[in-house]
């Protein structure tokens, strides 16, 4: 037999999707292991869908996305990120935000290119750039999970395309500040790059942290793409919508790329998505203010069992080092869970300089916090 595809053969099957695996087959198991808002969606994304299904949405959708909510993604893309360029026509509807990176590489690269990250980070930015035969190229965070600038100016190479940045951050839980959205935004100029700006955790900040996006800021409209999603902001991840800007010339070729493999994202959902977008999550506040006591939870009980983590001010997640314990994060994790079936990602998952950290994640219910932590300093009492 003729050999399978080298990329996809040898990428990683999520590490994540295993852990999900293993805890649903174990019945007194919790997991902090998935990026999954613990509440429910909102009923106006529920009704939504119900009328799309009534009014017998059932055909393809444009490939681009059903036109009410191209322009209700740009009237909210002008307005809540200050991204006063942005019409309908540089909008497209995505099988969530994952599709949207997809097609990011699918129409900015060819095989050779670079793409930059700084790392640890999103796992998808580490596999999807090999489907596109282009090279990653792995930044260090420092210390407190901010961007090495002087690292990024060492590394970068006329090859050089694409920058990606996730800012609030999964799975470290840093916010970019302002200035630091600039210097990012001085450097793909300078440098004549494409910047993948992936917002989804846009709405989870804690202690007055802003989201900035960079495509707010002049200069950049033909080079950068804007990606979110329904996903965490209304706690869907199931119903798979995302949603991204980029320069109106880039539009054509994801429109052409999707045409010929996914042919749209599901017609009824994009109206359960257009209520969601025009009316915003009424609950948001209230979830943030609970995610926020659990991230304080988490910290607390993190320093006690003396697990060094820098402060994560964003998303749903702090990755602490498990140093002081064990030589790696993904032993720890391995460990944790066959001792006292508790699920946390080990930090290789999301690349090469986490090895001895894990991921917790609190879209959990305090409870569960309460019992997982336990178990935790149950396992390290036991080591
Ligand atoms: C940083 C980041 N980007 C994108 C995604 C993809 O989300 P979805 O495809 O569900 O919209 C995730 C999911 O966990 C994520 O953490």
């Amino acid at each position: 037999m003729k050999p399978l595809s080298d990329a996809v053969l040898h990428s990683k099957k999520s590490s994540i999707r295993k852990l999900f695996e293993l805890f649903l087959k174990s019945t007194d198991a919790i997991s902090l292991g998935i990026g999954q808002p613990d509440f429910l969606t909102p009923d106006i994304i529920m009704n939504g869908i119900r009328k799309g299904l009534d009014n017998r949405k059932t055909m393809y959708p444009p490939a681009l996305g059903i036109q009410e909510l191209r322009e209700a993604v740009a009237e909210k893309f002008r307005t809540e990120n200050k991204m006063e360029w942005v019409q309908p026509e540089n909008i497209m509807i995505t099988n969530g935000g994952s599709q949207a990176i997809a097609l990011t590489f699918a129409a900015l690269t060819n095989p050779g290119d670079e793409i930059m990250i700084n790392s640890p980070n999103f796992l998808s930015y580490f596999y999807i750039p090999s489907y596109y035969h282009t090279n990653l190229v792995e930044i260090p965070r420092n210390t407190d999970y901010s961007l090495n600038f002087q690292e990024l100016e060492k590394k970068v190479t006329s090859k050089t395309k694409l920058l990606i940045i996730n800012s609030p951050n999964n799975p470290t839980g840093y916010v970019m500040t302002r200035d630091e959205i600039e210097k990012v935004v001085g450097f793909v100029l300078e440098h004549d790059l494409y910047l993948l700006s992936d917002e989804v955790y846009e709405k989870y900040l804690y202690n007055g942290r802003k989201c900035h996006s960079p495509a707010s800021l002049g200069g950049v409209e033909d080079r950068i793409i804007t990606i979110n999603s329904i996903s965490k902001t209304f706690s869907a991840t199931g119903l798979r919508v995302g949603f991204l800007a980029a320069p109106a010339n880039i539009i054509p070729l994801m429109e052409k790329y999707t045409q010929y493999t996914a042919a749209g994202v599901s017609h009824p959902v994009q109206y359960g998505a257009l209520e969601g977008i025009k009316h915003g999550n009424p609950k948001m506040d209230e979830i943030i203010q609970n995610y926020d006591e659990r991230r304080k939870y988490c910290l607390k009980r993190l320093q006690e069992l003396e697990l060094e983590c820098a402060m994560p001010h964003g998303a749903f997640y702090c990755m602490p080092s498990v140093k002081k314990y064990m030589y790696s994060g993904d032993q720890f994790s391995e460990q944790l869970f066959e001792k006292q079936k508790v699920a946390v990602v080990g930090g290789d998952a999301f690349g090469s300089y986490s090895e001895d950290k894990i991921r917790i994640s609190y879209a959990t219910t305090k409870e569960n916090l309460e019992k997982a932590f336990e178990r935790i300093e149950q396992f390290i009492k036991g080591l």
